[in-house]
């Protein structure tokens, strides 16, 4: 049996599709290429299409013997997201309803779902865990909250199982070099720390040094993005065995401030990084750290890349081989 991952050809989807291979599996990929790259997409059936359109879905479960959907493809840019918020409830909620209906059709039951810490909202604890209040201060944090319900409500009339995995600040890039974050445009610190070491850009904006932090920076809790494949692969094992719907934080559990990753950027490449401080980016909240304890219990979830150094590090070899991204020689 198969398994299918929309959003394949995407940052987290790739690492996810390439830990799948590293194990056997049999892939089908589906992705509008919107935001992916044909070239991250390092083995399986790719079908070119969106998820809206049920026929393109129809297809794609017809000419394959799939058991199981990874589910990635979605818009998951929190400021956009405030700007155009239709674009996340079109593509990312009706997107999630097309493929849901899709899957009772074809009587596939299982669904590992990438999810995110922005479903919290400004937190009431530090560390977060599962329990905890979801109050999205953003858009897109409230449609992936809203498709997580959609696949609660699915299970009680259908039966489908989902796990529902939010992540904290996904980094780094495969240990083979092959693949690596490319996002156009880019709004994430680590990568654009590394463009700024590059002399891509000349400078890092440092969004706001007033929050209530020991350095008053933003603190993140940053998981390397083979180590959040693996927890998809684990949740797919955990599926197939019979498991129950459920939710699983995946970070670290170690907060770093943004100046802390541009001095850990500085001393990885090695390059001055020069740094501008900023008034804040709208939205943002002071402290996000995950309590992973659940993962690590009832999926066997290890992280094993924890070490900011080492994610900074592999991010930096992806981005100083392919300075252009994946469609560009820089
Ligand atoms: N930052 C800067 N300068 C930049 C870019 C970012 O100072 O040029 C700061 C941000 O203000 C924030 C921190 O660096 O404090 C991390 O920002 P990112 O944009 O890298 O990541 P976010 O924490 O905003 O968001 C990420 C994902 C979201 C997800 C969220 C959940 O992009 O999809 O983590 O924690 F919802």
């Amino acid at each position: 049996m198969a398994v299918l991952v929309t959003g394949g050809a995407g940052y987290i989807g790739s690492h996810t599709v390439a830990a799948l291979l590293e194990r056997g599996e049999q892939i089908i990929v589906a992705d509008n290429l919107q935001q992916g790259h044909r070239e991250a997409v390092l083995g399986g059936k790719l079908y070119v299409g969106d998820l809206r359109d049920g026929e393109f879905l129809d297809t794609v479960f017809q000419e394959n013997s799939i058991d199981a959907v990874i589910h990635f493809a979605a818009n998951s840019l929190v400021g956009e997201s405030m700007k155009d918020p239709g674009k996340y409830y079109h593509n990312n909620v009706y997107g999630t309803l097309s493929l849901l209906e899709a899957m009772i059709r074809h009587q596939v039951g299982k669904i590992v779902f990438s999810s995110t810490a922005a479903t919290y909202g400004e937190p009431e604890n530090v560390p977060i865990d599962e329990h905890d209040r979801t109050l999205p201060t953003n858009a897109y944090g409230e449609t992936k909250l809203a498709m997580e319900k959609m696949m609660k409500w699915f299970d009680v009339a259908h039966g489908l199982k989902y796990i529902s995995l939010r992540y904290f600040n996904a980094a780094g890039a495969h240990a083979s070099g092959r693949i690596g974050e490319d996002h156009s445009p880019e709004t994430h610190l680590i990568p654009l720390v590394l463009q700024a070491a590059l002399g891509q850009r000349p400078h890092i904006s440092v969004f706001g040094d007033d929050y209530p932090t020991e350095d008053g920076t933003c603190i993140r809790d940053y998981i390397h993005v083979s180590d959040l494949a693996d927890a998809h692969v684990l949740a797919v094992d955990r599926l197939r065995e019979g498991g129950d719907s459920a939710v699983y934080n995946l970070g670290n559990g170690t907060g770093f401030s943004v100046k802390q990753v541009i001095d850990i950027a500085r001393w990885v490449t090695d390059h001055e990084i020069p740094a501008v401080m900023e008034a804040r980016r709208a939205g943002d909240p002071a402290v996000l750290v995950a309590s992973s304890e659940r993962a690590r219990q009832e999926l066997g979830w290890n992280p094993s890349r924890a070490k900011l150094e080492d994610i900074i590090g592999s991010a930096w070899a992806w981005h100083r081989n392919n300075p252009g991204g994946y469609n560009k020689n820089g």
